[in-house]
Order: structure tokens, then sequence, then C-alpha cells
């Protein structure tokens, strides 16, 4: 980990106001990504084997209600990461007195996990990271918090989906580009393509790749 290149301060900072400026200002569901059940996500980890004993990082979680949704069925633990305050005081507010929640503010290129998982889900946060520095430091942290054996979902747009969210350039991914960013120590499981619905009616052409970790932390 502490060679992988870290993203500079100035880089971390511009995108946490720019987060923490969306939701402030933007109510949930005035958002592209809003999601009222977050099915697809949670049935892929199911698929996967994460069952309910398992621990579960939700990374660029947002206000996301996948945590409810986990916490909800019985799930013994949850982790919210993301970069934006804001946005996971929208979740804890909506979750206060759940336990079984750790709520933290990081950014994902350079986040120092207290603990390991056994699931690691991303939806929409990954495809922000156009620089190759910046996916590597992502993949770094994903290595050093998912147990091997553990699964990864990633969703991001797919490569005929948006060119931008939120205003910002994105990187559209497939399973193979994926695999090529995590490397060997990940086995594709496999892809599908999903379109999200926008609360206003557009269609979002998504793709969602589960992984599973080899070898050792
Ligand atoms: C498009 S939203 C998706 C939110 C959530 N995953 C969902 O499905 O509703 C992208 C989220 O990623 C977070 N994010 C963007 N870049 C990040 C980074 N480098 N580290 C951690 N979180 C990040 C943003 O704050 C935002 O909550």
């Amino acid at each position: 980990m502490a060679d992988e290149a870290q993203p500079d301060d100035a880089t971390v900072l511009q995108a946490r106001d720019h987060w923490n400026n969306v939701y402030r200002h933007k109510a949930e569901n005035e958002v592209s990504w809003y999601e009222e059940r977050p099915d697809l996500s949670v049935s892929l980890l199911r698929s996967a084997g994460i069952g309910l004993e398992a621990a579960v990082v939700d990374v660029g979680g947002g206000a996301s209600a996948l945590v409810d949704a986990l916490i909800g069925a019985g799930q013994a633990h949850v982790t919210v990461v993301d970069l934006s305050a804001a946005a996971l005081d929208r979740a804890r507010q909506r979750l206060s007195g759940a336990s079984g929640i750790d709520w933290v503010v990081a950014d994902a290129r350079a986040w120092r996990p207290e603990r390991h998982f056994d699931a690691w889900h991303d939806r929409a946060a990954f495809h922000f990271l156009t620089e190759t520095g910046d996916q590597s430091a992502y993949v770094a942290v994903l290595k050093s918090a998912l147990l091997p054996g553990g699964v990864a979902v990633i969703g991001t747009f797919a490569p005929d989906g948006p060119e931008k969210c939120s205003g910002l350039p994105v990187v559209r991914h497939d399973g193979k580009s994926l695999q090529r960013l995590l490397g060997p120590d990940f086995d594709l499981l496999g892809s599908i393509s999903h379109e999200h619905h926008t609360p206003w009616g557009s269609v979002q052409k998504f793709q969602f790749s589960t992984f599973r970790r080899r070898g050792t932390l």
C-alpha cells in the first residue's frame, strides 16, 4: 500500500466539496442515481454467497438505501464509506437507532480500513476515477480491505452509458476493463447489464461486475 500513488490533498478537497454541495442542495430523489430499492445490489451479493453473517462495506455509498436493505434483512455488519459527510449524515439520520453500522467519512483512494470485509460494494463511485494513479490507489485500498475469498461487486456506467455523472467525467467500464484494473488477485465471476431509470424517467446503462478476491492479504 505504501508504494501506491495517493491522491494529492487538492484533489481530495475538490471532490469532497463537490459532493457535499450536491447532498446539501438536492433532495434524495433529485439526483440521477437515486434508487428507491437497491434490489440488484442485494441480489448480486447474495448470489455470490454473501450471507447475513458477513461484513459488507458500501464504498461511495452516499445516502443509498443499500445499508437500510441489508441491516433491515439482519446483516451482521455494514460499513458505509463516503467522502461526503453530508451524504452520510442523511443516511445516518434515517437509520438512527440501528446497530451494526459504521459510518466512515473518507476518500476511497486514501482510506485506511480498520477491519476486514467479506464483501465490497460500489455503485457509481469507482467510475469517477479517471486517472490511472487514482484507480490503482482505489484497488490498493480494496485489496487491503477485502478478505481472501471475499466478493467485490462494482457497478459503473457501461461502455454505452453516459459520459458524465453529477456533471463530472466518468470512465465507463465492462467486466474486462475492471478485471484489467483489479489485476490477477481478483477473478471475474460475472457481469450483467442494467438499465437504471432516473427519477425523471431517463435511462442510464450500467454494468455490474462481481469479483472474488484470491490469495492472501
Ligand atoms: C453517483 S453517487 C452514488 C451513491 C451511492 N453509491 C448510490 O448508489 O446511491 C457517487 C457517490 O460516490 C461518492 N464518492 C465519489 N468519489 C469518491 C471517492 N473518491 N471516495 C469516496 N466516495 C466517493 C460521492 O460522494 C457519492 O456519494
